[in-house]
């Protein structure tokens, strides 16, 4: 489980998390909605440690982990934890085989055979089976987001945190990336945290949704449930009433 509790952040005057509070429960997909620029990125980023909240604290498994120092951090928290990047972020320098075992051989204790083994199942569970030597530039927008998926699985966390997985992407391939999220959180049992813009995705695939509003989790509520919610704010982002722009 993992618990975010008054989280604040701000840069310079800017407000962005104003008291944030959200509960990941084992085993459920929970997706954070809310619109462009409110912050979700950087409440997703401030649970594994790449932005340091103002205040506020964040509970992983139990262990309060605001204050680890960034060595406990890895190596406590890190291993459970994987995170796919918005953008997908692959080196574009490396095969995508080279990219996962970056990620492996962070975590110690695999040898280069257990390694390799790896790299193979983690492709395979995205359907990339065979693409280990190929480069990134060479695959197509949503082989390269299944593939940052497989790096994100290779080291076989607990927890995956999704940043907007399906955005750029066309209907078709936003949903095989949804039934792709349901599979592995079904067989691989990932708990998974997603950002996402898109309710119809979200519908199909999460058990519980959030809206980011203001700094704050306005509302949450099973999916099940999101059209028959008393939020005025919660209602119009759903129905499409809101404006943003893409980021
Ligand atoms: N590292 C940073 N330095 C300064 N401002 C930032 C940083 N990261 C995010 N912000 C600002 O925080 C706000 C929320 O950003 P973000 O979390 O990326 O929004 P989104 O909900 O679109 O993911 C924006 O105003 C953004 O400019
Ligand atoms: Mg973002």
């Amino acid at each position: 489980m993992i618990e975010i509790q008054n989280l604040h952040k701000s840069f310079g005057p800017t407000k962005v998390l104003t008291g944030a509070a959200l509960t990941l429960e084992d085993g459920e997909i929970l997706t954070v909605i809310g619109k462009s620029g409110v912050g979700k990125s950087v409440l997703i980023k401030s649970i594994i440690g790449l932005i340091e909240p103002d205040s506020g604290r964040i509970i992983i498994d139990g262990f309060d982990v605001t204050n680890f120092s960034e060595s406990r951090f890895n190596e406590d928290i890190r291993p459970s934890i994987s995170f796919v990047f918005q953008g997908g972020a692959l080196w574009d320098s490396m095969t995508v085989g080279a990219n996962i075992d970056l990620a492996l051989k962070i975590q110690k204790g695999l040898d280069e055979r257990e390694r390799k083994v790896r790299i193979e199942e983690s492709l395979r569970l995205v359907d990339l089976g065979g693409v280990e030597n190929i480069y990134p530039e060479e695959l197509s927008g949503g082989m390269l987001k299944r593939a940052s998926i497989a790096r994100a699985i290779a080291t076989r966390p607990k927890y995956l945190l999704y940043d907007e997985p399906t955005t750029g992407l066309d209907p078709i391939l936003s949903n095989v990336i949804d039934e792709l999220i349901l599979r592995l959180n079904g067989e691989l049992g990932i708990t998974s945290l997603i950002i996402s813009h898109d309710i119809s995705g979200t519908e199909k695939i999460s058990n519980r949704v959030a809206l980011l509003h203001d700094g704050k989790i306005v509302l949450t509520c099973d999916t099940k449930d999101m059209w028959y919610q008393d939020n005025d704010i919660f209602n119009e982002f759903i129905n499409g009433k809101v404006v943003y722009s893409e980021g």
